[in-house]
């Protein structure tokens, strides 16, 4: 997979988790789920991105103003990454919470409108379509080892819930015959 079609994959996937955030009302069980995944979904993404993609970038950038879009772009996760230290800081008061979230969802879905135009240029313009290709397989790799690593470093014990979900959707319909 080349990597603005990797970095566009990840973009969907946390605008959806920001969406079904946005719709939670404060004091929801489910928001705390929902950051947790928010916040390490970003990490390896602005992580992957800083060490594979804005480097190449910067070293092929010759106009100064494209310098400066990628450095943007290094900025913007700066904020990303301070406000999702502020999630982790402390989840209470709920308001102030679903306030937090809000303003990361804000700051995400600019950042990926202007990389997915502004970026994604830039790389079409620099790169080289095996360069494009050649940085997505790196870059995915990366990201699976990373996810290893996040998901092995969380193994801590927690107590079994019951999902009432699981309850819930068991035989609860018969399907209906088409004759
Ligand atoms: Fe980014």
């Amino acid at each position: 997979m080349d990597v603005l079609s990797l970095l566009k994959e990840d973009h969907r996937t946390v605008a959806a988790l920001l969406d079904e955030a946005q719709e939670c009302e404060p004091g929801d069980r489910r928001l705390d789920g929902l950051a947790t995944k928010i916040e390490k979904a970003l990490t390896v993404h602005a992580a992957i991105e800083e060490k594979f993609f804005y480097p190449m970038l910067r070293e092929r950038s010759e106009e100064s103003e494209d310098s400066v879009d990628v450095f943007e772009a290094y900025t913007e996760h700066e904020l990303v990454k301070r406000l999702i230290a502020l999630l982790k800081s402390g989840r209470q008061p709920a308001e102030k919470f679903k306030a937090e979230l809000q303003v990361l969802g804000e700051n995400v879905k600019h950042h990926v409108k202007e990389e997915e135009s502004t970026i994604f240029g830039l790389a079409r313009q620099l790169l080289a379509r095996e360069e494009l290709e050649e940085l997505g397989e790196e870059m995915a790799a990366a990201k699976r080892q990373m996810t290893a690593a996040s998901r092995n470093g969380a193994r801590r014990k927690t107590p079994a819930r019951k999902t009432a979900r699981s309850r819930k959707t068991t035989g609860a319909r018969t399907r209906r015959k088409t004759r």
